[in-house]
């Protein structure tokens, strides 16, 4: 009698967390979110289901990422990765980018795209890639992607964390209220091309 007893007490604390899927009612910090108590856990938080949906590129840059982080695909959190689809429709384009967060894994499945990324030193690495073709992208470096034909181009990327965060240059410069004349001082470009890029894309100031 004594030995069940003492497994009943064992056992429920005997197996090490095999995961920690988000909680999103709780918010993203820089370890993750926190985890869903074991029991509220179903299958449904391990399956993701979008990547095989086809994104809208209906946009200025004709093209669509449908993300797969925790914050879509809980089942993701604390296990280091994470994936994502691209769309590019014919001439389109995922600005220049950085994911501060992760490395980057690119694997096209449709068309051929145009990749690359500039390294600290300032060098380019880019390539025309086809179907099946997979090209990796360090952690942080600034990278883009292009379609590199006349037809629409997927690929599906994964990443190494949860939350690779997103960057993107053109909007971080030209999207938001810091003043054209600063602007112009941080990036050595004249005011009229300052004005123009705020206006695209909704930048004020
Ligand atoms: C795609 O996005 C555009 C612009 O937001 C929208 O007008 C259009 O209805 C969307 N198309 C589909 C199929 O969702």
């Amino acid at each position: 009698m004594l030995p069940i007893l003492l497994l009943c007490f064992l056992l429920p604390s005997s197996h090490a967390a095999d995961f920690c899927v988000a909680d999103l009612m709780g918010s993203l910090t820089p370890s993750g979110y926190q985890c869903k108590v074991e029991s509220a856990v179903t299958t449904d938080d391990f399956v993701f289901t979008g990547l095989g949906v086809v994104g809208n590129t209906s946009n200025i840059i004709k093209a669509a990422v449908t993300p797969a982080f925790a914050a879509q695909f809980p089942g993701v959190n604390g296990l280091g990765i994470s994936a994502a689809r691209l769309d590019l429709a014919a001439g389109g384009v995922i600005p220049l980018h950085t994911h501060p967060a992760a490395s980057e894994l690119l694997v096209v499945t449709k068309g051929i795209i145009v990749a690359g990324f500039i390294s600290s030193a300032n060098t380019v690495y880019y390539m025309t890639l086809h179907k099946g073709e997979t090209m990796v992208f360090p952690q942080g470096l600034l990278h883009f992607q292009v379609n590199g034909g006349g037809t629409p181009a997927v690929a599906i990327v994964s990443f190494s964390s949860p939350s690779p965060g997103l960057q993107i240059t053109s909007f971080a410069l030209f999207a938001n209220n810091l003043p054209s004349a600063l602007v112009e001082k941080v990036t050595f470009l004249d005011d009229a091309e300052v004005k123009k890029l705020k206006k695209v894309l909704g930048g004020t100031g």
